[in-house]
């Protein structure tokens, strides 16, 4: 049994399909889920799921909380699934090769600050890029830039619109995000 520490500002969809996957496979690992935002919907998942789950706010990530609540915590591996605060690096400095991160495009484009959710869409549309995917990489001090794990594509049509290319990137990340967890944890 694994000690898993989940993060995510907003909906939280990753977060639940990566805890289902586990159920649905009969491995139990242990899940905690936490947030920046009070009013994100993870924290519903989090009640219906049953898995404890707590805000911590920007302010208190930069007064040092976030890194002591993880280091209490004691995390065989951090998820990022949505987060959208650059990480502590005090924490990644601790952490080597346990932190990872979904983006939801092919780093190293459409990567950075400011490049997450909508915006990243929005870009590979404006692009006419004809396809996306998904990066899952280890977590460095800066934005999008750690060692990539796993790529997935997918095609975008000429019609397609953020949104759809949001549904098909989704699609990648609920088929893979959860396999790739599974074999870090079994490395
Ligand atoms: C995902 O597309 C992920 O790649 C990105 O943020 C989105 C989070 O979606 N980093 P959700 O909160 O898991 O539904």
């Amino acid at each position: 049994m694994k000690n898993i520490v989940l993060l995510a500002s907003g909906s939280g969809s990753n977060a639940e399909n990566i805890i289902k996957y586990f159920r649905e496979k009969k491995i139990s690992h242990n899940f905690h889920i936490i947030t920046n935002k009070k009013d994100a919907f993870v924290l519903e998942r989090a009640k219906n799921l049953n898995v404890s789950a707590e805000v911590i706010t920007k302010k208190q990530n930069d007064e040092g909380i976030l890194f002591d609540r993880i280091n209490e915590l004691k995390p065989d591996l951090i998820v990022l699934a949505g987060y959208l605060l650059l990480f502590p690096a005090q924490i990644v400095a601790l952490y080597p090769n346990k932190i990872v991160n979904i983006h939801p495009a092919l780093l190293p484009k459409f990567g950075g600050k400011g490049m997450y959710g909508g915006f990243v869409h929005d870009a590979v549309v404006a692009n006419k890029e004809t396809e996306t995917g998904i990066t899952i990489h280890f977590v460095s001090e800066h934005y999008d830039e750690g060692a990539v794990i796993f790529q997935a594509k997918t095609p975008v049509a000429e019609i397609d619109t953020a949104l759809d290319v949001a549904n098909k990137v989704h699609e990648l990340e609920y088929e893979h995000f959860p396999k790739v967890i599974e074999k870090l944890l079994d490395d």
